[in-house]
């Protein structure tokens, strides 16, 4: 029986256009959605913009254009990166669209007149008011001076110079960040869901200690039940009720029987997967209602780490109590780094524009390949690396694939018109071990264990290249006696190709395509890779599938916009610009310690590190000072004599790291013009006489 499935992205907010981070969890649910085809499922794959709420209201403001017409700007950009990275959505729809109003509201509705009790509240509470602007304000548009460390233009919620937690009315001097305005505390009337209800804590726990959420995110959950943190800082028990209203003016949906309130952004934000699905079948002519009553139907979401509150309680929640369907799951990946989040000026640092790829005409299925080589079933972050990406390309998919069909269509074309032999005893054997795994490829897929399914492959195709360097086609070619062979060689190279497409189809969708055309073969999937072309099927002729990735064009990708001008020194002192305003907590985590240089060597085979042996006042289980080792690229300023006695900086908790010439314990702290090339010279920190190895640099 193919199974019904309801798929979604997180709906991203309609306030810019898509970064790589957004194109990442795209294509991980693409893949999921393609794979399940492949089986025959019945997929409806739905996406939308996140339209609503305060700060697009007043971006559009600024833009001078109604917050309507601000969104459908943003929303004409999607269609050329979905394209482009050739993710199907079945429907991609807006969360302004009547349907979103009218479910959410109804929604509501239901929640509010909920059979055992109501699960709406509403209370009375104190808000800054804009007088100027005549609206409430948003924590995050009221500034002031933070109570704890009298720090100026600090935000309403928290300190970035301190990093004290607040509420808005313990800020001293308070103003608007919109008009500059003095905000004044008035009253309003919110509506409250009620999350501490003790059948919705019931509900919850149970939802999310069932078993079907990963591991570490019903862990993270577990938390939210026992502690809860105030604005204030505070902490109380159990979960707290959702404040889900919010004044006029406001862009939403407007609140049933509350004139003048509005649904806050996150109420009806993802009613719009909803929406979208309800738009996608109006399309179609299909009955929502009756597809949503179909107890088979299976409704999954693919969200990041930063958005599982709202994704495993209050979505769940508000489904529940309003008498509907909750998700079968809800698929939590990590976030994308690029180049290590490598800052700006550096010659390849800057982030990955998608639309920049694209344009340099880098091939999206290399990026689809590549982030499927990373991605696994676990939340963790994943980091984007150009070389990485180049050898992944370069070397597996290209150098291990792609070679296969390239070694032996050639002589299938040129010396047999096209026509397959037969196939080689070892030959027959190599293609059963083939078709074996499509099992435990499939469960891959289906476990979003991307990285497995490709490794499992790249194995398959290693073990096809040795059966080509056993039989080496290339001599057989030059033998007349061994046609037949060559022949057949080939055939099971172009048979085992087959396979191995099938198997990364649900990655390199266009690839699979061009493949299938080229082999002159129905669309491939998991049940018919057992029905294998017959001798003397006819194969089209190999045209090249898939460039190299050109190191050229990842330069280009990753090149700084504009060189920077000396005129330009101030806003870029020392070359580049001062990197974005952390709080004192991202401070405090880098331990930074006095560290006393007892030797340092040069580094035999590098003309850049010199190894550092530096005591940073530690001792080891026996009581003895413990020292470390530390590479650090300074042999050009420095000899080993200069440095032998001196105390400098060391960043003290920097993970160890594996280098060629040995382990690297820390790092020590020296200053450099961004460009090192026109401007060279480094120097490294020496403190103050006094300083004692092992003390704490705050
Ligand atoms: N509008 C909300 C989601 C509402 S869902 C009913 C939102 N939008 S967002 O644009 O900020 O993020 C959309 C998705 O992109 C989220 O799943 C988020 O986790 C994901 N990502 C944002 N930055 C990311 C990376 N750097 N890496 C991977 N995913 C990232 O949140
Ligand atoms: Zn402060």
């Amino acid at each position: 029986m193919p199974r019904q499935l309801f798929v979604t992205t997180a709906l991203p907010y309609a306030n810019g256009n898509f970064h790589i981070g957004h194109i990442m969890e795209y294509i991980q649910a693409d893949i999921w959605v393609r794979h399940q085809r492949m089986l025959g499922n019945a997929v409806d794959f739905c996406g939308a913009d996140d339209t609503h709420g305060a700060p697009i209201m007043i971006a559009a403001e600024k833009a001078g254009v109604t917050p309507q017409q601000f969104v459908a700007n943003i929303a004409a950009g999607r269609k050329q990166y979905l394209d482009g990275f050739h993710i199907n959505f079945d429907n991609w729809h807006s969360t302004d669209g009547p349907e979103n109003h009218e479910l959410a509201r109804q929604i509501y509705r239901d929640l509010r007149d909920n059979k055992d009790g109501s699960l709406i509240e509403s209370r009375t509470i104190e808000q800054f008011f804009d007088p100027d602007k005549g609206m409430f304000l948003p924590d995050r548009f009221i500034k002031g001076e933070c109570p704890k460390c009298h720090a100026k233009d600090q935000y309403g919620d928290n300190c970035e110079q301190c990093g004290a937690v607040y509420a808005p009315t313990d800020l001293i001097k308070p103003y608007s960040a919109l008009s500059g305005a003095k905000p004044e505390l008035r009253n309003s009337v919110h509506f409250f869901f009620k999350l501490s209800d003790p059948r919705c804590v019931e509900f919850l726990q149970q939802w999310t200690q069932d078993g079907k959420l990963q591991p570490e995110v019903a862990n993270k959950i577990k938390e939210w039940f026992t502690v809860r943190t105030n604005p204030d800082g505070s902490t109380s028990e159990g979960l707290g009720d959702w404040d889900i209203s919010r004044d006029a003016p406001y862009f939403g949906i407007e609140i049933p029987d509350a004139p003048g309130k509005y649904f806050y952004v996150w109420l009806d934000a993802p009613i719009g997967y909803l929406a979208s699905l309800k738009n996608l079948l109006g399309q179609r002519g299909q009955d929502y209602d009756a597809y949503m009553a179909n107890p088979e139907l299976e409704q999954y979401h693919f969200i990041g780490k930063d958005i599982v509150t709202f994704h495993t309680l209050f979505w769940p929640a508000t489904l529940h109590f309003s008498g509907r369907k909750t998700p079968d799951n809800i698929f939590v990946h990590g976030f994308l780094t690029v180049n290590n989040g490598e800052k700006m000026s550096k010659s390849r640092g800057t982030g990955l524009d998608p639309l920049k790829y694209l344009s340099l005409g880098m091939n999206p299925e290399w990026l689809r390949y590549y982030l499927a080589a990373k991605l696994s079933s676990r939340n963790e972050d994943i980091d984007f690396n150009a070389d990485d990406f180049m050898a992944r390309v370069n070397s597996d998919l290209i150098g291990k694939y792609i070679n296969i069909a390239s070694r032996a269509a050639g002589f299938i074309t040129k010396r047999f018109e096209g026509k397959l032999g037969e196939v080689t005893e070892d030959g027959a054997a190599l293609l059963h071990q083939l078709r074996s795994e499509v099992g435990t490829i499939e469960q891959f897929y289906e476990s979003r264990e991307y990285a497995k399914a490709l490794r499992e492959t790249m194995q398959l195709a290693d073990k096809v290249n040795a059966y080509v360097d056993a039989n080496k086609p290339w001599d057989l070619a030059k033998k007349p006696d061994q046609e037949g062979r060559l022949q057949d060689v080939c055939t099971v190279c172009i048979k085992a190709f087959r396979i191995l497409t099938c198997y990364l189809k649900p990655v390199l969708p266009a690839l699979a395509t061009q493949v299938e055309a080229f082999l002159n073969i129905e669309p491939l999937n998991y049940a018919n890779i057992v029905q294998p072309m017959a001798t003397g099927h006819v194969i089209g002729t190999y045209q090249h599938l898939m460039q190299r990735v050109d190191i050229k064009q990842l330069d280009a990708l990753f090149e700084a916009p504009e060189p920077i001008e000396a005129a330009q020194e101030t806003a870029h002192p020392g070359g580049e610009a001062i990197a974005p305003t952390i709080g004192i907590d991202d401070f405090a985590r880098i331990d930074l310690r006095i560290a006393k240089i007892v030797d340092c060597q040069a580094v035999a085979g590098s003309s850049k590190l010199l190894q550092l042996t530096l005591d940073v006042g530690e001792l080891d289980e026996a009581g003895q000072p413990r020292l470390r080792n530390v590479f650090s690229g300074i042999a050009s300023s420095y000899s080993p004599e200069q440095l032998v006695g001196k105390l400098t900086v060391m960043v003290a908790n920097l993970a160890p790291r594996k280098m060629k010439f040995g382990i690297s314990e820390g790092m020590v702290l020296a200053a450099s013009h961004a460009d090192e090339k026109a401007q060279p010279g480094i120097y490294v920190l020496e403190p103050f006489p006094g300083a004692q190895p092992g003390m704490r640099v705050h």
